[in-house]
């Protein structure tokens, strides 16, 4: 196998790495034989297309249970495996590794802690010494191989928040001092909210190994620096952006992720309307739909309420509107998400039997949950077949399904719903943005959404379409990178 080459324009020719919990590529077995799967992450969909222009190398937790059989000995493969254009490097944990690191102390101390979604974090010592060995570990694919020349590194999210600290002191110890930006996906919050957790100074001491932090939002910014300033010793200066710990300065900074805003390819409505039905069995007059990894932090139940209220109010269009909800299963090995996917099958139930009695038969159901992984390609055609969009995040660090909604719009129908409280609306001023715990606001915006002339609602659309389109996972890439070269 090639060694990874980088063709983009870093400082001193150095080659991109980048490190992140989930890899791109999963080779998984299933009774057809050996899968590759593309996991549901936004992560991946706005990073993938970035090392497939630049090349590079991807360091991930090797999560299929056919990833071992598809590498070399050092856990290397080409990718995208049918059209090579960089390469991923597989590290591997044991169960109880990965139970601990990723199911403990990533998704159930770090997630709902920075996710005001009033779900109690869970810090367990054992999760927190696990985190620790498993950042060493990834930490340490790369520096043990004692890269040259020193790599652009861009670490992604919360689960390797130790990761910068601990490449810049064993690169550093081999005089090859890497650039090291950590890329963090999801919310900060303040303070008085951070401080709770027990390891709160350790993990911002890992952070500020790097020369760079960036957020989605400026807000989580300004959050990020008062935690360091309550919580170590250091200086912040609010004016250069940036933190001094131990004479390294970081600096800290609101780069908004993109989405790779490819070419839509068009389909006529009557197809639209045919594929919904093949597929999904529904043919309804007004289609709305959400997409979500079935996680508590979506506001699902809220949003299925609130379609309860919109129904209850406008019975108008009862029989003629049903809401798809795409739920691909999540983190399942959670307890709090096993109880969630159940919350939202009984509310979609309980929705439907209360409005049976009152459709006529051949009238489509109101709620429809499809708890399925689906491919790419599929939901692509059903953002052009609906007519509205529901985003309601409790909190997101981006959430990046509202910006290729939008993009998929090209003809600039459709409307979008969007959460106050996902980083999304800081950009997408021109949605229709809405309380997502507050049920009678989104019920009202289903309405006026539906009685808004189409030539204004296209208006919106199309200016939705231009923020997103001048703002794309290439663009955010090269502003990261450029940022950090500087
Ligand atoms: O939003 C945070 C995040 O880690 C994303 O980066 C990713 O898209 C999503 O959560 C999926 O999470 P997981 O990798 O745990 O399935």
């Amino acid at each position: 196998m090639q060694p990874y080459t980088s063709r983009m324009e870093l400082p001193e020719n150095s080659p991109l790495v980048v490190f992140a919990n989930r890899e791109p590529y999963i080779h998984v077995h299933s009774p057809e034989g050996v899968e590759v799967r593309r996991p549901a992450s936004g992560l991946v969909s706005a990073l993938e297309p970035v090392l497939q222009n630049r090349g590079g190398l991807w360091i991930a937790h090797g999560s299929g249970s056919a990833d071992a059989e598809h590498c070399d000995s050092d856990g290397r493969l080409d990718v995208p495996p049918d059209a090579p254009r960089y390469q991923l490097k597989r590290v591997w944990l044991s169960p109880s590794e990965r139970r601990a690191y990723y199911d403990g102390f990533s998704n159930e101390a770090l997630w709902p802690l920075f996710h005001i979604a009033h779900h109690q974090p869970i810090f367990r010592k054992g999760d927190w010494d696990a985190y620790v060995r498993v950042n060493e570990r990834f930490a340490r694919s790369l520096s043990q191989e004692s890269p040259r020349p020193a790599p652009t590194i861009l670490v992604q999210d919360f689960h390797l928040a130790l990761v910068p600290r601990i490449l810049r002191s064993d690169l550093g110890l081999q005089g090859a001092i890497p650039r090291i930006g950590l890329v963090w996906h999801i919310p900060w919050v303040p303070a008085d909210l951070y401080r709770i957790c027990p390891w709160s100074a350790d993990i911002l001491i890992g952070i500020l190994g790097a020369d760079l932090v960036t957020f989605h939002t400026q807000s989580y910014c300004n959050n990020f620096l008062e935690c360091c300033e309550r919580l170590l010793e250091c200086r912040v200066d609010r004016d250069r952006q940036s933190v001094t710990y131990q004479g390294h300065e970081t600096r800290i900074r609101a780069v908004p992720i993109g989405i790779d805003p490819a070419p839509v390819i068009g389909h006529s409505p009557p197809e639209l309307r045919t594929y919904v039905q093949q597929r999904f069995g529904i043919r309804p007059e007004i289609l709305a739909l959400g997409v979500d990894r079935l996680d508590y932090t979506k506001g699902i139940p809220e949003r299925l309420q609130a379609i309860e209220r919109f129904l209850e109010q406008n019975p108008v269009y009862l029989g003629r509107f049903s809401f798809l909800q795409i739920a691909s299963p999540s983190r399942t090995d959670v307890p709090a998400y096993r109880e969630f996917a159940q919350t939202v099958r009984a509310e979609a139930d309980r929705i439907n039997s209360r409005f049976m009695p009152r459709l006529s038969p051949g009238d489509t159901l109101p709620i429809h949950i499809e708890s399925t992984h689906h491919e790419w390609e599929s939901i692509a055609v059903l953002y052009q077949a609906a007519d509205l969009c529901l985003v309601t995040s409790l909190h997101d660090g981006m959430n990046l399904v509202a910006k290729e909604y939008v993009w998929s719009k090209r003809d600039g129908s459709g409307a979008l719903i969007l959460s106050r409280f996902a980083g999304a609306s800081t950009e997408l001023q021109e949605a229709f943005l809405v309380n997502p715990y507050d049920i009678e606001d989104i019920a009202d915006t289903m309405r006026t959404v539906l009685a808004t002339d189409k030539d204004v609602k296209r208006a919106r659309m199309l200016r939705l379409r231009e923020r997103v389109s001048s703002n794309t996972a290439q663009s955010w890439a090269d502003e990261v990178l450029e940022t950090l070269a500087a």
